[in-house]
Parts: structure tokens; C-alpha cells; sequence
């Protein structure tokens, strides 16, 4: 079943107005806090928590000790993500302690972990509700059990593969929104936790898609960010696949720009970059997770593709499309990774010339394959050669942004900047973060900027 959306927001729509129905009884109009760890996917479901709560009634605050509801949407992806949370939930107790009837909940990909759940079932008693990534659309079915029963209710069923269509949505933007395209992950590389707490990948209806960027278009959104773990496979199998979708979105009326992330090197294919080199309203941004420049550790990543492949489809991108900038992200110290592997990623560095980098050191988590590997190297050397890493994307970063400066770019104003208090900050439609003199009412705009300087984070212009 690919589509649960009928039965899941008849129940949803059900117990959001038994809900309200509870809290229109309170004194004063109740007030909910969602925190989100971890990537765009989780900050998309958070947005729809948020939608949920506020049509039980809940205005939102962003401030956790005012709140009647608190909830933290968590990530697995690296140690120190999961340590952050529960740090910030320990420090939720005197909360508790000062507001007794204050509802404390997690979710998100950590506790769809079943070790973590218990976890926090056991180490912090005062903790409501915890439910997983595959039942958000429950909240207020779990919420409305916890206040009725005031029973603690703890929900992370299985994998069920479903998408539900349809809930509602409070953006945390008026002019830039995400879009999920579809959710999973069926690449299982042997470090990462997604596939295990995401579940298997599943597509969302092209038309359900169009349909929702198009209502966001004539909203007034002018960034729309497509999200999947691997694009690249959207609709695989389908007629739509994703150069089509990507062409189908590029041709819809209105002023906007489409972002999308990630892209998968394995799938990565020529109709996308085609599609792209083409387009009016496609972003020149490809964000291309590498992860090692050495084959012999990309096998024992599970990553499917070797480093000349890589190199072949970066080189086929800047021939098809020149302006455009290429990220990525890189792990250092993978089980195994000999110093010799990791110059491999040194040298693959210095050959593409990343836009940016996203650096990690390898983390393990329970449950991957990664956690068997024998990984010999300690953790003060594999921080050695992390800022090593560091130290050459620096240098690279500063070559690469100077191919910019003379040139105009389009940039969506989203307001203000940080190297000085009269200039605003914007990304272009390569995704680069330009800084210009400008006021209040560019934010929200697209502006053509002349580029006058390159920093090695960001680049520098006038408005033109
Ligand atoms: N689906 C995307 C990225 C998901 S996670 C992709 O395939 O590229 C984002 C990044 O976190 C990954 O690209 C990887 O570089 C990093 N990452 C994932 N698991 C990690 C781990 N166990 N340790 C360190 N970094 C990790
Ligand atoms: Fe994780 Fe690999 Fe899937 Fe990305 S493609 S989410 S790194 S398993
Ligand atoms: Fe994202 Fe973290 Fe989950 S990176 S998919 S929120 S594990």
C-alpha cells in the first residue's frame, strides 16, 4: 500500500477535534513547542507536526518554557547528533517539575531506533509520548490518548511504507518551502542509519507533487526545495521518473526557483543533467555526496560507484551546464580507511573543486555494517586528518568562488546578512551564499547581483 492517505487523516481529522474539543476548556488559548535536529527532511515532517498542532488547537511558540507541549523531532545520523538530544531532554526535567500537566514528546529518526527508545523510556520517566518516523500522522490520536488517559503512550510500529497525503502544514518561510518527493532509503551504505530508520523508498504521485508546488507558487514562494535521500531514483519504474518531473515543475507558471537534494552519484544519469541545462527555473546546483576518493573504500561504503565514474559525471555537469557549483559531503576515518586512502580524498579534492564540502568524521552506529567492520584507527588521528581535510576544502574554497566575481547572479533576498549591518544575504542559483547592500523590502525577491568579491563562504556584490 503505497498511499494510506484516506483512513490515516479521516483518523487524524478525528482525533485533532477531540483535542480541541480538550483544550478549548483551558484558561488560556494552549501554546506547543517543536525543536528539530538533523536534515531538511526532518525540519519537512516538523513543519507538519506543526500544522497538525496548530489545527488542534495549539498556537506555536518558539519559546520551550512558555509551551503546554513540547516536542523534540530527533536524528540518528552521527553520535553527536543523538547526544545533543539527549542533553537538551534531560534539561527539559526542571520544566516538568515547575509544570506538571506540560506534555513532553519525542519523535523523529533517534527513537525510531527501538535501544534509544528504551533509553529514554527508562532514563527519563517524565517523558509522555515517543513515537517513530512511520506514524507522525498519529500525533494527535497519541496526544489526545495522553491528556484524555493520562496514560504515556509510546508508538514505533514497523516499517509500514505508507505516504500520507494531505496533512496540514504551518512553513517555517513565506518564500522558501521544501516538498518531499519521496521517503526512504533502499541504498543501505554500510555506515548510515537512514535506511534503517526511514524505511524502504517510496514515491509520492507526480501530480500530488505538482499539485502542491503549484498552490505554493501562486502563494508566493519562490525557493521550492524537492527532498529525497537518493532523487536521482524519484518514481523509478514509473513514467515520471526524475528528469520528467524536473522538466514538468520547470515548465509551471510563475517566478521561482526548484532546488533538490540529494543526488546519488550511482544514479546520477545524463537525462537529469540535460534536463537541467535546459531549464529556466532549475537551480545550477548539484549537491553530489562523494564520501572517499578511494575506490577501496567506497566499496566497503556500498556506495556503487568507483572515484572515475564520479569524476565522469562531474565532468559531464560542467560541460553541459558551466555555471553551475558542486557540493558534497565527505566522511573521514571509515572502518579500514588507511592515511593512503584518505590522501585518495585529498587528491579527489584538489582534481573536482568542490563549491563546498560538508565534512564528517565517520560515527558508528549500531546496527549498520560499518559496526563490524575492525576500525583500528583512534579517534585523535582520524582528527588529525579531518582538519587536514578542512585546511585543503579551505584553499579550494577560495579558487573556486574567484570564477564568479565580474559575473551577475540572481539571488533570492532572504534577508539580513552577516559581514555588516547594511547588507542582506541571499543564495544564487547556484546555491552560493552572496552578501549585498540592500533594505527590508528586496527580502523575498530575486535580485541580479554583480559579484565584486569572492570570501571563501560566501561572495560579495551590488545590486545591479
Ligand atoms: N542521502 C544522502 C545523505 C544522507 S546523510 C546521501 O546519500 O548522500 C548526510 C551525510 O551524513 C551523508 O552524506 C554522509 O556524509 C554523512 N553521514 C551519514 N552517516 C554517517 C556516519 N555514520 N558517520 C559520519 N557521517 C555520516
Ligand atoms: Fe544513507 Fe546512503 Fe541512503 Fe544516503 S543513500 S541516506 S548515505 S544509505
Ligand atoms: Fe535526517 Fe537525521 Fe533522520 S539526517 S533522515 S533526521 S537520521
Amino acid at each position: 500500500m503505497q498511499n494510506q492517505t484516506e483512513q490515516a487523516l479521516r483518523e487524524q481529522k478525528f482525533f485533532s477535534d477531540k483535542v480541541k474539543a480538550i483544550t478549548h476548556i483551558y484558561s488560556h488559548k494552549p501554546l506547543a513547542f517543536v525543536k528539530t535536529y538533523g536534515c531538511q527532511q526532518n525540519f519537512s515532517d516538523s513543519e507538519k507536526l506543526r500544522g497538525m498542532l496548530s489545527e488542534m488547537g495549539y498556537d506555536i511558540t518558539n519559546k520551550a518554557e512558555n509551551a503546554d507541549v513540547i516536542f523534540f523531532n530527533t536524528c540518528a545520523i552521527r553520535e553527536n547528533a543523538e547526544s545533543k538530544v539527549f542533553g537538551n531532554v534531560g534539561a527539559l526535567k526542571h520544566l516538568k517539575e515547575k509544570k506538571p500537566d506540560l506534555v513532553i514528546g519525542l519523535c523523529g529518526c533517534m527513537v525510531q531506533q527501538e535501544h534509544a527508545a528504551l533509553e529514554f523510556k527508562n532514563k527519563f520517566p517524565f517523558i509522555d509520548i515517543i513515537f517513530g518516523t512511520h506514524v507522525n500522522h498519529t500525533l494527535p490520536e497519541l496526544l489526545f490518548n495522553k491528556l484524555f488517559d493520562n496514560k504515556k503512550q509510546f508508538s514505533i510500529p514497523a516499517f509500514d511504507g505508507g505516504i500520507t497525503e494531505g496533512l496540514p502544514v504551518v512553513r517555517d518561510s513565506g518564500f522558501k518551502a521544501s516538498v518531499s518527493i519521496m521517503y526512504g532509503c533502499n541504498n543501505f551504505c554500510t555506515y548510515c542509519i537512514v535506511p534503517y530508520v526511514r524505511g524502504r523508498e517510496r514515491s509520492r504521485e507526480a501530480n500530488d507533487i505538482l499539485n502542491e508546488v503549484r498552490t505554493l507558487i501562486n502563494d508566493g514562494y519562490k525557493e521550492i526545495t524537492l527532498l529525497g535521500q537518493n532523487v536521482n531514483s524519484y518514481g523509478k519504474n514509473t513514467e515520471t521518473d526524475f528528469p520528467k518531473l524536473l522538466s514538468l515543475l520547470d515548465n509551471l507558471e510563475g517566478e521561482f526557483k526548484i532546488e533538490y537534494m540529494t543526488s546519488h552519484p550511482k544514479d546520477l544519469n545524463r537525462d537529469v543533467i540535460n534536463v537541467i541545462s535546459q531549464s529556466k527555473n532549475i537551480s545550477r546546483h548539484l549537491h553530489l555526496p562523494v564520501q572517499s576518493g578511494s575506490n577501496r573504500v567506497l566499496g566497503l561504503m556500498n556506495r556503487g560507484y568507483t572515484r572515475e565514474d564520479y569524476i565522469e559525471k562531474v565532468e559531464y555537469a560542467r560541460e553541459k551546464i558551466p555555471d553551475i557549483s558542486i557540493t558534497t559531503d565527505i566522511i573521514v576515518g571509515f572502518p579500514g580507511e588507511t592515511y593512503e586512502n584518505f590522501t585518495e580524498t585529498l587528491e579527489l579534492m584538489r582534481e573536482v573543486v568542490f563549491d563546498s564540502a560538508f565534512t564528517f568524521v565517520y560515527s558508528k552506529r549500531t546496527g549498520t555494517k560499518a559496526a563490524e567492520m575492525v576500525d583500528v584507527v583512534s579517534g585523535e588521528v582520524k582528527s588529525e586528518w579531518f582538519k587536514e581535510l578542512l585546511k585543503v576544502q579551505s584553499e579550494i574554497g577560495d579558487i573556486s568562488y574567484n570564477r564568479f566575481v565580474g559575473k551577475t547572479l540572481r539571488v533570492l533576498c532572504e534577508g539580513k546578512g552577516r559581514t555588516n549591518k547594511n547588507f542582506f544575504t541571499g543564495r544564487s542559483n547556484q546555491g552560493i551564499i552572496v552578501d549585498f547592500p540592500a533594505n527590508e523590502e528586496f527580502v523575498g525577491k530575486f535580485v541580479d547581483v554583480n559579484i565584486t568579491e569572492a570570501l571563501s563562504w560566501a561572495l560579495l556584490g551590488l545590486i545591479k
